[in-house]
């Protein structure tokens, strides 16, 4: 079959605020993916690597550790060095789908637009620790934010999940934003429909990255 003879990787990140359906949604397509014979990696972030789960644990799991946004970024952006070059581009040398759940477009929104700290530097510090990989498609989950809170709550806040609803559209206004910005690259899909439904529409826009790009390399 053609899917198996994919020479160059494709790159596919996942991102929107909490609840959104991130996680269901990036599992369920790297399922679909090997389904049709197609080499998939599904990671994390932070995490993904023993340093990165090691950096997610003080990130999220810790309690009474008071963090500022500006140690937060630099976690988060260790973290992220690490996966870029232990896993995500080994993978895509390799001619892997790879499929991340969060990416540089978190850290703009939520220590960024939420957090307050300069976008400009966060993208320099997000070009620094990826060496400039970009994804070539991000799937932007959009959700409510009320409607996202409460269904990450079901499973337990963690440190990020705690803050303020405020916080909380901030991070969503600021997805949005960057949606506008690079349309190319992140398409929007509001999760207002079942989670069947919502996946289908998932794979609609993962099939079209992943065969352009096999078509281009074969
Ligand atoms: N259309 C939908 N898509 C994804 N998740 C949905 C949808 N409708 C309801 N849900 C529920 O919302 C929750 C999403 O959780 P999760 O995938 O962990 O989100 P995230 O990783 O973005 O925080 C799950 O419990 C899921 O069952
Ligand atoms: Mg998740």
């Amino acid at each position: 079959m053609a899917q198996k003879n994919i020479k160059k990787g494709v790159f596919i990140t996942f991102e929107g605020p909490e609840g959104c359906g991130k996680t269901t949604h990036a599992q369920a397509l790297c399922d679909f993916l090997k389904g049709k014979q197609i080499d998939c990696v599904l990671t994390r972030e932070p995490g993904g690597t023993k340093a990165g789960e090691e950096i997610r644990r003080l990130l999220l799991h810790s309690s009474g550790i008071e963090m500022t946004s500006l140690t937060e970024l630099f976690l988060f952006e260790a973290a992220r060095s690490q996966i870029v070059d232990e896993l995500i581009k080994p993978g895509l040398k390799a001619g892997k789908v790879v499929i991340c759940d969060r990416f540089t477009d978190a850290t703009i929104c939520y220590q960024g637009y939420a957090g307050g700290i300069d976008i400009g530097s966060i993208g320099s510090l997000n070009e620094v620790a990826t060496g400039a990989l970009k994804p070539d498609l991000t799937i932007l989950l959009d959700v409510d934010t009320a409607t996202g809170l409460s269904r990450a709550m079901s499973k337990g806040f963690d440190r990020m999940e705690k803050k303020e609803i405020g916080y909380h559209k901030k991070v969503r206004d600021g997805y949005l934003k960057l949606a506008k910005k690079y349309p190319e690259r992140i398409k929007v899909i509001k999760v207002d429909g079942s989670i069947e439904y919502t996946q289908t529409l998932v794979r609609r826009e993962a099939e079209k990255i992943v065969f352009r790009k096999h078509k281009r390399t074969k």
